[in-house]
């Protein structure tokens, strides 16, 4: 049997077990799956309400991963988010106590909140996977994924994130409002739930670990590559681009590639696996010329000039 059937089955398994109580939101939660499979960390983009942190929740839970959630202040430390060492009493002696960062799945709710420095705290566990304090280092638990949330606008008192610490993030989705029938539906929902976020368990760690191992392995063949690495160089050709995609984000369209494949229960990637992940993968790490003073018009022309790149290079046969 194909054994990629078993990841497209968790996949299907989560989602519909998500919409029991979450109504659409269909590109973050597939963000979400590709982000687990390849251990890249998502930042979910959206206006407050639009149930980002609910969806984090959810998410997790459905997992059975441990979670935890840091909300993001302007006088949020550093050590808030690693954990610091204490007295302890009890036995005299100094000890690490472990923060928040040392769960499964982090929120990391309104980052653009923080000051620079806590946020740059965070991207580097982000980066190695590790905390290290006085010398010592305390490697985070697996998998591990960051889920962080920020409002597009960018109000008083945030500080949004630099170009370079936007590209560590594997995906960045946006989430929109929903049109009025699903509006209504929400509010169906709430009159039979209210706030539960309890739902059933659809796969537990060693599934998680082995799907990851399984992802991995997924063939990409030659031809895969060249076409990604072209995707990439044509974000840099275009006139209306100022920055385009650095390799670190090319070799984040290949990893996502690959889960988009192993979500469809595929042992190999196709351009339209590619494809179909482009616009997540490269909307965050493109700078355009035309910087529109509104976020939302910028991030619909970026998405327009992905489009346009797509249509441009030919994908492999
Ligand atoms: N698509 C949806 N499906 C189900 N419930 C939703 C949906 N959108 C919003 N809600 C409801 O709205 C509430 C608010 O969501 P949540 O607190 O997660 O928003 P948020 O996007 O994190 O906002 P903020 O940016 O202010 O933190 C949820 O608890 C849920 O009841
Ligand atoms: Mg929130």
């Amino acid at each position: 049997m194909n054994e990629y059937l078993f990841i497209r089955d968790i996949a299907e398994k989560l989602t519909s077990n998500i919409h029991e109580i979450i109504i659409g939101m269909d590109e973050a939660i597939r963000s979400l799956l590709i982000g687990l499979l390849v251990e890249g960390h998502i930042l979910l983009e959206g206006a407050p309400g639009t149930a980002k942190t609910y969806l984090a929740r959810v998410f997790s839970s459905s997992l059975g991963l441990e979670f935890k959630r840091v909300q993001f202040t302007a006088d949020l430390m550093p050590s808030d988010i690693t954990g610091s060492i204490v007295y302890n009493r009890v036995t005299g002696a100094l000890e690490f106590r472990r923060g928040p960062i040392f769960a499964n799945v982090v929120l990391a709710d309104e980052i653009n909140r923080a000051s620079p420095r806590s946020q740059s705290a965070l991207l580097e566990c982000m980066q190695e996977k590790q905390v290290t304090v006085e010398g010592v280092v305390y490697p985070l638990p697996r998998p591990f994924l960051i889920i962080a949330t920020q409002n597009p606008i960018e109000l008083e008192g945030t500080y949004p994130l630099p170009e370079a610490e936007l590209d560590r993030f594997l995906i960045r989705v946006f989430i929109d409002y929903l049109d009025s029938s699903s509006e209504l539906k929400i509010l169906e929902k709430k009159q039979l739930h209210g706030e539960r976020i309890e739902v059933e368990k659809v796969a537990d760690l060693k599934d998680i670990l082995r799907a990851i191992e399984l992802t991995r392995k997924v063939h990409v063949d030659k031809s895969i590559l060249e076409y990604i690495v072209k995707l990439g160089q044509q974000t840099r050709k275009r006139e209306e681009i100022l920055l385009g995609v650095s390799p670190r984000g090319q070799v984040s369209l290949l990893y996502a590639s690959k889960a988009a494949a192993a979500l469809e229960g595929k042992p190999y990637v196709t351009p339209d696996h590619v494809k179909s992940v482009v616009n997540l993968v490269f909307n965050h790490r493109i700078i355009l010329r035309s910087r529109s003073s509104n976020p939302i018009t910028l991030r619909r022309e970026t998405m327009e000039v992905l489009r346009e790149i797509i249509e441009e290079v030919e994908p492999p046969r």
